[in-house]
Parts: C-alpha cells; sequence; structure tokens
C-alpha cells in the first residue's frame, strides 16, 4: 500500500482570515517555522514582487532611521534571508555586531549565504522563537525588527524585546498593513484586503511602545501600507 504522505499544512490554511492566522501558526512555533521553511527560497522574489520594487528603499529608510552608534550590538529580530543584515553591518562598523535572529532553518540558512557573499565579518545567526529569546537582560543597544509584528502576537513579543534591551536602546519595528498571511496565498489577502481594508499591526505596537519609549516617531509609506514606529527605550 502507498504510505499516504503527512500534509503539514491543513487545508483550512487557505481559509484562514487575517484574525485567526497568527494565532494558528504563530503558538505551535514550530509549525511557523516549517511555513518559512518551504518558501524560503522564494522570499525575496515574491517581496520584491509585492512591494513593487520598492523593498529595498523602505529597509535602508528604517535602518537609516535606527539610532545607533560604530560598535554597538544589535538584534536583527525575525532576519529571515537577511535583507537588512549587510545595512545593519555597515552601520555599526567591524566593531560592533549584529545578532540575525529567526525560527526558520531554511530563511537562516539564505541568511547565511548572503553573509558569505557579503563578506561582512560581524553577523552572528541564531535559530529560536522570538517569544522567548535566549538573551539575558540588557544585552543589545538596538533591536531592529522588520516584517515581524505581524506575524507574532505584537504585544508578547515586544515584552521580550523590553527585557533584552539596554535602556537608552533605538528600537525600531516596521510592518506592512496587508492582511495576515498574505505570504501564504496573495490573492486570498487581496480579496481580504479589499473587502476590509488595512488591518492595522501598527497601532498595537504603537500603544505599547508609547509607555516605555522616551519618543515614539511613526511614519507611514507606499500610501500608507507600511509604517515604520521607532524610539529610544527608556528601560
Ligand atoms: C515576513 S518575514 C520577515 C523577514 C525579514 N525581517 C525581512 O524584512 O525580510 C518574517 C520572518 O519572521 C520569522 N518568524 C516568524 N515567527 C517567528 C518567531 N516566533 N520567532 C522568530 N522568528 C519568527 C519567520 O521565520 C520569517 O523569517
Amino acid at each position: 500500500m502507498k504510505a499516504m504522505k503527512r500534509k503539514v499544512f491543513p487545508d483550512r490554511e487557505h481559509k484562514m482570515t487575517a484574525g485567526t492566522w497568527r494565532e494558528e501558526l504563530t503558538f505551535a512555533g514550530s509549525t511557523m517555522g516549517l511555513f518559512y521553511d518551504r518558501r524560503a527560497k522564494n522570499y525575496d522574489t515574491l517581496v520584491h514582487l509585492l512591494s513593487l520594487g520598492m523593498d529595498g528603499h523602505y529597509r535602508r529608510i528604517a535602518v537609516q532611521r535606527l539610532q545607533v552608534r560604530p560598535g554597538d550590538r544589535v538584534l536583527d529580530l525575525g532576519c529571515g534571508t537577511g535583507l537588512d543584515l549587510p545595512l545593519l553591518s555597515r552601520k555599526v562598523g567591524p566593531q560592533g555586531a549584529v545578532t540575525g535572529f529567526d525560527l526558520s532553518k531554511e530563511m537562516l540558512g539564505l541568511a547565511r549565504q548572503r553573509i558569505h557573499q557579503s563578506g561582512l565579518g560581524n553577523i552572528f545567526l541564531i535559530q529560536g522563537n522570538a517569544l522567548e529569546l535566549p538573551f539575558a537582560r540588557n544585552s543589545f543597544q538596538a533591536v531592529f525588527c522588520n516584517y515581524l509584528l505581524s506575524t507574532v502576537p505584537a504585544g508578547p513579543v515586544i515584552e521580550e524585546v523590553f527585557r533584552i534591551a539596554r535602556p537608552g536602546a533605538a528600537l525600531l519595528f516596521a510592518d506592512d498593513r496587508l492582511p495576515s498571511g498574505w505570504f501564504a496565498s496573495p490573492l486570498r489577502a487581496m480579496g481580504e484586503f479589499f473587502r476590509r481594508g488595512y488591518y492595522n499591526y501598527g497601532l498595537e505596537g504603537a500603544e505599547i511602545l508609547r509607555k516605555r519609549l522616551s519618543s515614539l516617531t511613526v511614519t507611514n509609506h507606499h500610501g500608507g501600507l507600511i509604517f515604520i514606529l521607532s524610539g529610544i527605550f527608556r528601560g
């Protein structure tokens, strides 16, 4: 008898609503990791296409906004294939260090290739869950987090960032406001977007950040589809 191939993702994945998506995939951390493992090799192309070729531009704006100094230690939380790692690495210089952190082994594999090709020596990669960061208190002078908030429960992840960031650390969270799950099924997400409009993940993050940052700057880009929240952690 032919062995049945185990399906990692149930059919209902494609019927998920924006509201249920994050809960379904996030709390089973390994499921989210596998989800990105399966899509890693197409990730850069898809992001580039969906942003109409503009994602590099927003990445540069976001990295420029992060108030770090040469020599600082930065965490790139949910670094994915490492698209921001070379920019961050150059910003802190050879005396500084960038830690790329992600759940997906395959995404990190591509990040590793990127680092190798760039020849930059101050980048380190760690696999793990943003909800349980394996770092001590006050470990980082800056945390950069691009396109992760819409994938995870924002509150608990931001609280973890507060735990591992030093008082005075520069924090930056950027994301899109597309319906959650667009990456799994762009057409479904587009339908969702036209039916319901933006989902404001930025708002969730901003409420929590406002209480603990000495200044919070919120900017919108790409017709409001992309937001950047940044400021300095009071401790
Ligand atoms: C949309 S991608 C963003 C990647 C990258 N920051 C970028 O700007 O292209 C989201 C990333 O978050 C990672 N991720 C999702 N949930 C995570 C979690 N709980 N802990 C750590 N990484 C997670 C995924 O593996 C994926 O690489």
